[in-house]
């Protein structure tokens, strides 16, 4: 049925925290995405949480993000970085193997990385 949301298909809040888990985890121990693994605090404990409860509104969940902090303005809070197309393609393509990783299903995914591809190239704030 098409009313059943992305978070829904994919399997929940279970699912959705795996991944961000696994997406850190990957950012961390990927020479790949050193670039942007660099931008970031040492300890991603703070960011995989926001990023959980940004995706679970995000991909049609329960709106935890905008309940504890207000409107997520993602341009703004990425601002501080200087992100341009390889920050972006080390962000997506890190978030593509996380979600291998976790097993999300085929047609999820390629819907989830059209709207991670367009996030993530709005963020852009510098040129290259
Ligand atoms: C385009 C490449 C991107 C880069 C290089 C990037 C990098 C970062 C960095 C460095 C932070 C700060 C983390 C900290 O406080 O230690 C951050 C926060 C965050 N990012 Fe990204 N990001 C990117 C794309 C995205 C995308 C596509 C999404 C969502 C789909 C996203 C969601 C978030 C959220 C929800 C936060 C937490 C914001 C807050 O502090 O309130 N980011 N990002």
């Amino acid at each position: 049925m098409e009313t059943q949301t992305t978070y829904e298909k994919i399997g929940g809040e279970a699912t959705v925290a795996k991944l961000c888990a696994r997406f850190y985890e990957l950012m961390n121990t990927v020479p790949q995405f050193q670039g942007i693994r660099a931008m970031h605090k040492d300890d991603l404990s703070e960011s995989r949480d926001k990023l959980f409860m940004f995706l679970s509104g995000w991909m049609g969940g329960p709106d935890l993000f905008v309940e504890k902090f207000g409107h997520p303005r993602l341009r703004g809070r990425h601002a501080p970085f200087a992100i341009g197309e390889s920050e972006r393609d080390q962000w997506v393509a890190c978030m593509v193997l996380a979600m291998e990783d976790v097993g999300i299903d085929e047609e999820s995914r390629e819907k989830l990385v059209k709207n991670f591809f367009q996030t993530a190239d709005f963020m852009r704030n510098k040129q290259g």
